[in-house]
């Protein structure tokens, strides 16, 4: 069993009267994919952008190894090495492909071998570095959701965070992102997946947790949630 990379214990986020998430706690283990999958409004995206530190706690504690990120400002949970893939994939639609990338790396405290981790994101997005030179604004959604992870990845992160990578994509780009997922999870990088393709989330999960109005009400291995009755009839339509 690994050790715990990241963990969150009791965490609670309000937005004025409504509780959106009511104190959970889950862990991301060094190396694995961890999914957190539920419905509309179940508190998934509030969950990330707490851990992101963009939306204020009203309890609760993360921690990344012995490091305490609770109260750590934004920018510094990136320089931390926890970095989630912008949302909407906000890429910069007016700067070119490279200069999208090469902003990624703008928060880290080691700046590296720039060239050889751009020669590493192309490796993994051929066809962004066909389009290198052209405007962001011209990709396809699917590039452009290619492009955000690719930034975050310039950023060399310890654990990857994903707010529905796969939404509004046509099925065969779906199977794509999933498949460069699984691909640098394999390479070692701690994936944290926010889905509502509850499926193909699970598919590619080691762990899993399934959110309900701001509560988690089950946790297993993904192949385990894959076969449980309940998540059967509430998410996989069977
Ligand atoms: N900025 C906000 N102000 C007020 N309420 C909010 C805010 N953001 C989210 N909420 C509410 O918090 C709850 C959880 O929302 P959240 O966006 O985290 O759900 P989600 O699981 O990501 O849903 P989806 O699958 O639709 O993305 C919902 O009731 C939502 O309306
Ligand atoms: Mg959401």
């Amino acid at each position: 069993m690994s050790a715990a990379l990241l963990q969150v214990s009791g965490l609670r986020v309000n937005f004025g009267h409504i509780e959106a998430v009511k104190g959970i706690d889950l862990e991301l283990h060094e190396g694995q994919i961890t999914t957190l999958v539920g419905a509309n409004g179940a508190g998934k995206s509030t969950t990330l952008l707490a851990l992101s530190g963009l939306v204020k706690k009203a309890a609760g504690r993360v921690m990344l190894g012995s490091m305490d990120l609770s109260k750590m400002a934004p920018h510094k949970i990136v320089a931390n090495g926890v970095v989630q893939v912008a949302e909407g994939r906000a890429t910069l639609t007016t700067l070119t492909v490279q200069e999208n990338l090469e902003l990624g790396a703008y928060a880290r405290r080691d700046k590296g071998n720039r060239a050889a981790d751009l020669a590493h994101i192309y490796s993994l997005f051929p066809v962004l570095k066909d389009r290198a030179n052209g405007l962001a604004g011209n990709l396809s959604g699917g590039e452009q959701q290619m492009l955000a992870i690719g930034r975050a990845l310039m950023a060399k992160p310890r654990v990857l965070m994903l707010d529905e990578p796969s939404m509004g994509l046509a099925p065969l780009i779906v199977q794509d992102i999933f498949r460069i997922l699984r691909d640098i999870n394999q390479a070692g990088l701690t994936i944290f997946l926010v889905e509502q393709n509850v499926r193909q989330a699970l598919k590619i999960a080691d762990r899993a947790y399934v959110l309900e109005t701001g509560s988690i009400v089950l946790s297993g291995t993904g192949r385990e949630l894959l076969v449980n009755p309940k998540v059967q009839e509430a998410y996989l339509g069977s």
